[in-house]
């Protein structure tokens, strides 16, 4: 198709404010699909999928729109992952687009994952065209968030477009506003071929499905590809489109957006934002934004039965099939045995990934407290990357530690800035900005360490907020502080999947505090057990779990034998999550103890 008549496009949107609905309003529109396959295609997907040997992912579809102009255009609506964590996967996808369209919910307003993703659209120069949705809801107010938008997002909102994806209210105007306001598609059909990779997932039936985007040159079935950061070489076995029902075609054309087919076995061997060429006349340099991501939240995974070591490495190796972003290498504890250090793009990433494994694959797991990536620079000029405080060198060695920061954007309303300031005053957070959104709105932008975010910062920003806090941050580089490695002794042995590496300022409180939490965590044995906290050699804070006294069954002698039972099973239940240290049997709360501190 003649570029003139083609438009890419994304949806930016917070969570919940309509992105999906949306979509499915312009698949609609166009006619991609009937309402009534619509349907069919949610409820048998899985059907569709096993008849078309192939799995439908992204919501990334081409449709065909007829125009008031007259003319037929070719729409690509590009799928933006909606994860916090995956900001560099977000930036490829919009890196693919000319446009975008920025929904905000008309009752909610501007909020942080909004504004995060609006900026880097506008640093990559996408065209930007504001809806106001759910105008439908008795609590929309679209003239407030008009405001919003023109004062804190900097966009001309005289020309959004109000509309309700849930009542089909707007559909054609968005429809034309794409026509006529995002420009057509950049790029040169004459030159050597580039494609960016922008997205890519595991396909149980045909490998790995590679979703592009075409800038130079051309892309056909049959010709040998090379992907220019890896320098790998395929073949490409198919080419196609979704519709959103998969369509395979012979060729791709610059300027448009597909998926490709080549017989790539494992998805770790596609870069996302990786550039594609033609080997018969390829094309020297990287489309530009590449970046290998690399995971920057680690933890310890470790099987509560050591007899399941092999089922968590089976898991993990599955997982990874659909998620090359998380790493996992052998560790050996001496508190916890044999198990796996895990690397994440992020603490929810992480969370969602422990959460699987529990789940879809019944394991028994202890996970240890999350670790951000350290730059160590050693006196003797060596710099070391460590995501383990075990692996922290020797003070003396040491010359000084940078720990990552984040940017992060926080919206609020203004009656729980004071909790919220004071909670990221706590995390060492910098204040950069804050702004009035509107009245009764504050924007807040900070810059904290990542390893204060991965430390339950979450939860806390809900409890300090009531739930009304948005939060979303990108990467701010390294910067020196003063890291020390907090040691916890059991009984004098100091158990080392229980260290944890804090600023020296945090290292007495935190140290004191966690001796006290695993004091309540840890169950009373046949014996004292002294729990220490250690900086070096010196002990900060200490405190005893008395030996017990009675069976725990021993009250309900002569009494309910049901309610002895439960007791019985309670506890069992407890030791599952048990690790023999030494001598003494300690939970796994007891090794994210540390997460409920601050
Ligand atoms: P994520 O998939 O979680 O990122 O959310 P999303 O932004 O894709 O939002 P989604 O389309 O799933 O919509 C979120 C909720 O808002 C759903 O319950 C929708 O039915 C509802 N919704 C979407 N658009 C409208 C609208 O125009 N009016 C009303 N009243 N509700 C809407």
């Amino acid at each position: 198709m003649d570029k003139k008549f083609i438009r890419n496009f994304s949806i930016i949107a917070h969570i919940d404010h309509g992105k999906s609905t949306l979509a499915d309003r312009l698949i609609e529109h166009t006619g991609a699909l009937e309402k009534r396959l619509m349907k069919e295609q949610y409820l048998d997907r899985m059907d569709i999928e096993r008849e078309r040997g192939i799995t439908i992912k992204a919501q990334t579809v081409r449709l065909h729109y007829k125009a008031d102009d007259g003319n037929i255009y070719q729409l690509n609506l590009i799928d933006t992952p909606g994860h916090v964590d995956f900001t560099y996967e977000v930036s490829r996808s919009l890196a693919a687009c000319e446009g975008a369209l920025i929904v905000v919910d008309a009752s909610q307003g501007v909020e942080a994952q909004t504004i995060a993703n609006v900026y880097m659209a506008v640093d990559q120069g996408l065209e930007l065209i504001p809806v106001i949705n759910k105008i439908d809801l008795p609590s929309a107010e679209p003239e407030k968030v008009k405001k919003e938008i023109e004062d804190f997002i900097g966009l001309d909102a005289s020309e959004a477009i109000p509309a309700s994806a849930k009542d089909n209210i707007g559909t054609k105007e968005i429809m034309e506003a794409i026509v006529k306001k995002i420009p057509p598609p950049s790029g040169d059909g004459t030159k050597p071929t580039k494609a960016l990779v922008f997205d890519s997932w595991y396909d149980p039936y045909q490998g790995v499905i590679i979703l592009v985007r075409l800038y130079d040159g051309n892309i056909r079935v049959g010709d040998s590809i090379k992907f220019l950061a890896t320098g790998r070489e395929y073949e490409v076995d198919k080419i196609g489109v979704f519709n959103p029902l998969p369509i395979f075609e012979d060729e791709l054309y610059s300027g448009e957006v597909g998926f490709i087919m080549a017989g790539v076995k494992r998805l770790k061997d596609v870069k996302i934002g990786d550039t594609i060429t033609l080997v018969s006349n390829p094309a020297t340099d990287l489309l530009p934004g590449f970046k290998d991501v690399k995971p920057v939240v680690f933890c310890g995974i470790y099987p509560v039965d050591t007899k399941d070591y092999d089922d968590l490495r089976d898991a993990l190796e599955k997982l990874i099939l659909n998620d090359s972003s998380i790493t996992f290498e052998p560790e050996n504890s001496v508190a916890l045995g044999f198990g796996f250090r895990c690397g994440f793009l992020g603490l929810l990433h992480m969370e969602i990934i422990q959460e699987r494994l529990e789940r879809e694959y019944d394991l028994n797991l202890i996970t240890t407290a999350p670790t951000v990536v350290y730059h160590v620079f050693k006196k003797d000029g060596e710099m070391v990357e460590v995501d383990s405080p075990v692996d922290l060198p020797e003070v003396t060695e040491i010359e000084k530690i940078e720990e990552p920061f984040i940017s992060a954007t926080i919206i609020l309303p203004s009656d729980f800035v004071g909790p919220v300031i004071q909670l990221l005053q706590h995390r060492r957070g910098i204040q950069k900005n804050m702004n009035f959104l509107s009245e009764t709105r504050v924007i807040l932008e900070y810059d904290i360490p990542l390893a204060e975010v991965v430390m339950d910062f979450y939860d806390k920003l809900k409890s300090s907020s009531k739930g009304y806090a948005s939060f979303d941050y990108e990467p701010a580089g390294y910067k020196e502080s003063d890291m020390v490695k907090l040691d916890i002794l059991i009984n004098k042995e100091p158990v080392d999947a229980l260290s944890i590496i804090a600023h020296r300022d945090q290292a007495y409180y935190k140290g004191k505090e966690l001796v006290e939490k695993l004091k309540e965590v840890i169950p009373r044995q046949m014996f004292d057990v002294a729990i220490q906290a250690a900086l070096g050699n010196k002990i900060i804070a200490r405190s005893t779990v008395k030996a017990y006294r009675k069976n725990v069954t021993a009250k309900c002698y002569g009494g309910d034998i049901t309610r002895k039972k439960k007791l019985l099973e309670k506890q069992k239940e407890g030791k599952r999550r048990m690790k023999r240290v030494g001598k003494v049997d300690v939970p796994q709360d007891a090794f994210l103890a540390i997460l409920k501190i601050g």
